[in-house]
């Protein structure tokens, strides 16, 4: 990053809510790259470079002005992301993880071990499954932190960690700031809960098709107009040829 400070709109837009995070989440940043037509991956969840050059760089202050950085598991083991910027501020890396498919050679672990990226958290359900406690203790010995997350009730779909219970349990463990980069699944899920404090979208000039994939916001909650997420442009810039949107939400 050759710039020595950040975009300052990204300051604006997370200075937009400047009360003290709540006691029982952090503040949170959805952020995400996509086409034209609103795809944040090619077919078959194949990654796609959609940021320019001046918006990854965007991305990386970005990255420097969160505590922790939050992905779903797809996007790690699809990926394979880093999700730090030496030598600025080094994010927490946490992994939405319910039944650990994390590998123990991921470059997280990788990069915690070579003193590169802070000891990743990777949350998950609790289980006594023989399998699911040997991945868990594979994990712990390669350097990860596994943090099991309450499920709020028998409702909840398999393999999904409530959003609130993971933001109370960051929150618990001092993460006051959180940034969500994805992917899909992810995305929806923090949406629909209206726990999104900024969003900052980077949509590149490029058209990737039907095959590829975005995000869905869960039909029952859309249908009802009164409860859609509702959020105001705090600013829109050029970077290159990408456009970077920026929004803060508006409390209900
Ligand atoms: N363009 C961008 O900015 C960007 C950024 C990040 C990622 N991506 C792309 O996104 C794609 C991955 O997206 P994805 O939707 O397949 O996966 P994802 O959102 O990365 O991960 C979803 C998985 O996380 C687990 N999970 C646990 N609790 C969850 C919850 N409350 N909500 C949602 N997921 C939860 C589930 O795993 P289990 O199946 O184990 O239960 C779920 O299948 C990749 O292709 C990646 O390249 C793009």
């Amino acid at each position: 990053m050759a710039d020595p400070t950040p975009p300052t709109f990204l300051a604006a837009t997370l200075l937009h809510h400047s009360t003290p995070p709540p006691a029982t989440r952090p503040h949170v940043t959805l952020t995400f790259a996509q086409s034209l037509d609103a795809k944040i991956a090619g077919a078959q969840g194949r990654q796609l470079i959609l940021s320019g050059k001046q918006s990854m760089v965007m991305t990386h202050w970005l990255r420097t002005l969160h505590d922790a950085i939050l992905v779903g598991i797809n996007t790690a083991l699809n990926d394979d992301p880093q999700l730090n910027e030496p030598p600025h501020h080094l994010p927490r890396p946490v992994v939405v993880d319910a039944r650990l498919r994390l590998p123990v050679t991921c470059k997280l672990l990788r990069n915690f071990q070579g003193k590169t990226g802070r000891r990743p958290w990777v949350l998950c359900a609790a289980s006594l499954n023989s399998a699911f406690l040997e991945r868990k203790s594979a994990l712990e010995a390669a350097g990860a932190r596994v943090i099991e997350i309450p499920l709020q009730s028998d409702e909840q779909p398999e393999g999904r960690l409530p959003v609130p219970s993971i933001l109370h349990g960051l929150r618990e463990r001092g993460v006051n700031s959180l940034m969500v980069e994805g992917g899909a699944r992810i995305i929806a899920s923090f949406l629909a809960e209206s726990v999104v404090d900024a969003l900052i979208v980077t949509v590149a000039p490029v058209l990737v098709g039907e095959a590829g994939v975005g995000y869905q916001y869960p039909t029952s909650l859309s249908e009802n107009g009164d409860v859609l997420p509702k959020f105001k442009a705090i600013h829109t810039e050029t970077l290159g040829q990408d456009t970077v949107m920026s929004f803060a939400s508006i409390p209900w």
